[in-house]
C-alpha cells in the first residue's frame, strides 16, 4: 500500500501525517488522531453521522479518501466550541432538549454551523433540507428544527 504526506489544518491546527491510499478522512480523524465525536454510522454515506466540514462545505467523511483532503481545511464537531464557549448551535440542541442517544449530533450540528454560516436566517423548510443527510433514529427532529431556529435567533441577538 502506497504512503502519502499529505498537510491540512484540523480545527485551525496544521497537521502533517502519513497516510495509506486507501484511509479514509473518517478513519484518519477517529484512529490517527483519536477525534472520535464524529461518528461512524453507515460508512456507506447514507446516514450523516460521520458529517465534517471541508473547506467549509459539510460532506460524509467516510466517503473520502485522506489523500484527496491534502491542503484542506476541516472541522470536526471538536472544533465548533471556543474559549471555553459552545457554539450557538451545540447551546441551543442542548437548551431545546434535541439530543438523546447522541450518535447523530455531531453531524447534526457540522451540517446546521454550515447552514447559519451561509444563511442566518433559515426557514423551517431551509433548516430540513440542510438537514436531510443527517438521520436521527430517536428525536423526531423536531426539537433539532427548534434548536437550529433558536440558535439563528440567538446569533442575530448577539449581532445585533
Ligand atoms: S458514516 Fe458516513 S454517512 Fe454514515
Ligand atoms: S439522538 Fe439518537 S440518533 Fe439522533
Amino acid at each position: 500500500m502506497t504512503i502519502h504526506r499529505i498537510s491540512l489544518t484540523i480545527n485551525g491546527e496544521y497537521e502533517q501525517l502519513d497516510v495509506p491510499s486507501n484511509l479514509t478522512l473518517l478513519q484518519m480523524l477517529r484512529d490517527k488522531l483519536a477525534l472520535t465525536g464524529t461518528k461512524n454510522g453507515c460508512n456507506a454515506g447514507e446516514c450523516g453521522a460521520c458529517t465534517v466540514l471541508l473547506n467549509g462545505e459539510p460532506v460524509n467523511s467516510c466517503m473520502l479518501l485522506a489523500v484527496e483532503c491534502d491542503g484542506a481545511k476541516i472541522v470536526t464537531v471538536e472544533g465548533l466550541a471556543h474559549d471555553s464557549q459552545l457554539d450557538p448551535v451545540q447551546q441551543a440542541i442542548i437548551d431545546h432538549g434535541g439530543v438523546q442517544c447522541g450518535f447523530c449530533t455531531p453531524g447534526i450540528l457540522i451540517s446546521s454551523r454550515a447552514l447559519l454560516d451561509r444563511n442566518p436566517d433559515p426557514t423551517e423548510d431551509e433548516i430540513r433540507e440542510a438537514l436531510v443527510g443527517n438521520l436521527c433514529r430517536c428525536t423526531g427532529y423536531l426539537r433539532i428544527v427548534d434548536a437550529v431556529k433558536d440558535s439563528a435567533a440567538r446569533q442575530h441577538t448577539l449581532a445585533n
